[in-house]
């Protein structure tokens, strides 16, 4: 337990270190790595280069502490990241060695405004947190560990398709090179896949939407290739380009808290943006194969046809439903989609299920757009799930 005086402190010194918090962090990421290069094995490099992994864990790290006295108000937030946390193999002994560092960094940006008395009360603090997420992290592993095909941290899968889903995304077939029965995921549930590109020094890992319905034998993934001179696109042209049929890639327990439960009855819209699609579509064909009388209706946004991921296959698995509706939006003119231009207020009204639940995700400017849209038709909040792929980030839902 934390004293009052300790608390008093923290959230005294909160809007303190939240102002200097990029600074914070950015020192404290270089400080970490050079002490601890092997902890580039986990950390995601292009996210350190594009500052979002810094703002992320500043957010947290001060969201945590202004609910220090009572941490369940944050218990949502925390299995959030907690999950990629496990699926990234983040362990409890690596807990200190971020908080010493975390510590370090304050002092330093801070120079003498950081008193002794303060490093001391965000030391308590740091551990209290570090406390929470240990406890909840722990049940994953050991949920991960233990459940049917289940295993421990990263294991080897061999690519056994590749299939081109449009000019962009291609879908990628990966067997458990044991051959071992694979544990069921909920739909919307992601991987983590670990690769090392021959001549790098450390492993790089990305969190990939798992994107058909769970078959005992094999995980589909389906990559969007990102601009090779962008530090995200590394993996993903490695992926397209350099992996083939018969390669392997490793592959931790699916992971994530954005899934919708297949045997509900109350209807459900799905709504994705470009590469979005991957757990929309998960979703879609699970209700098909497990529920099919249940209403869903799938809209989806996509540039032009030539981007198009899964068109036929969606038409197809909607037909599979007894009361199933598909919707296309390009946003080029001329084209034959159902509507033309972005997903707005107006196209929900005239396309969405809006007695249901919906799911949404694509990049932030999509979800935004749509998450507005849907506040502004009366939607309720928690009637509206969103996953954004990349580290949880502010997204603007007003
Ligand atoms: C991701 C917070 C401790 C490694 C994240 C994210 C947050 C966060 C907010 C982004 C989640 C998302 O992408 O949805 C925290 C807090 C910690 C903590 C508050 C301490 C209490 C650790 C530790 C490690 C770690 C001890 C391992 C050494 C990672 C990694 C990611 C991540 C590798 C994925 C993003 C990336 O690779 O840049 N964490 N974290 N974290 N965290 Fe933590």
């Amino acid at each position: 337990m934390l004293s009052q005086q300790t608390i008093d402190t923290v959230k005294a010194t909160v809007p303190v270190l939240e102002v200097k918090g990029t600074e914070i962090t950015t020192r404290f990421y270089s400080m970490l790595f050079e002490a601890h290069p092997e902890l580039l094995n986990i950390f995601n490099h292009a996210n350190q280069k594009q500052g979002r992994q810094q703002t992320a864990l500043a957010n947290t790290v001060y969201a945590a502490a202004v609910h220090i006295d009572q941490l369940e108000a944050i218990i949502p937030a925390v299995k959030k990241i907690a999950h990629k946390h496990r699926s990234l193999g983040v362990l409890p002994e690596h807990y200190p060695i971020v908080g010493e560092y975390l510590l370090k960094a304050i002092k330093d940006v801070l120079g003498d405004a950081a008193t002794d008395d303060i490093l001391t009360a965000w030391g308590e603090a740091y551990g209290v947190i570090a406390d929470a997420f240990i406890s909840i992290e722990k049940d994953m592993y050991d949920d991960a560990a233990s459940v049917e095909g289940g295993w421990e941290g990263f294991k080897n899968f061999t690519i056994a398709k590749k299939e081109e889903e449009s000019s962009l995304i291609t879908s990628f077939y990966l067997k458990p090179a044991d051959g071992e029965k694979l544990p069921e995921f909920m739909p919307g549930q992601y991987v983590t896949v670990r690769t090392k590109i021959p001549g790098d020094e450390y492993m790089l890992n990305r969190q990939y939407s798992l994107s058909t319905s769970y078959t005992p034998d094999y995980y589909r993934i389906s990559v969007k290739k990102e601009a090779e001179q962008d530090p995200n696109g590394r993996v993903s042209t490695f992926l397209h380009d350099e992996l083939n049929e018969g390669d392997t890639l490793e592959l931790s327990v699916p992971a994530g808290d954005f899934f919708c439960n297949i045997h509900d009855e109350h209807p459900l819209t799905l709504i994705s943006g470009g590469v979005g699609i991957t757990p929309m579509y998960s979703m879609l064909k699970s209700i098909a194969d497990k529920n099919p009388d249940r209403p869903v209706t799938f809209i989806h946004a996509a540039r032009n046809q030539d981007v198009r991921a899964f068109g036929n296959d969606v038409q197809e698995t909607v037909a599979r439903l007894s009361n199933g509706k598909s919707y296309i939006v390009y946003e080029q003119e001329g084209l034959d989609g159902d509507f033309t231009g972005f997903i707005n207020a107006d196209v929900l009204k005239q396309a969405a299920n809006l007695d249901g639940e919906f799911f949404v995700c694509g990049p932030v400017p999509f979800m935004e757009a749509v998450i507005q849209s849907l506040t502004a038709i009366g939607i309720p909040a928690e009637k509206i799930n969103f996953e954004f792929f990349g580290p949880a980030i502010a997204i603007k839902t007003e």
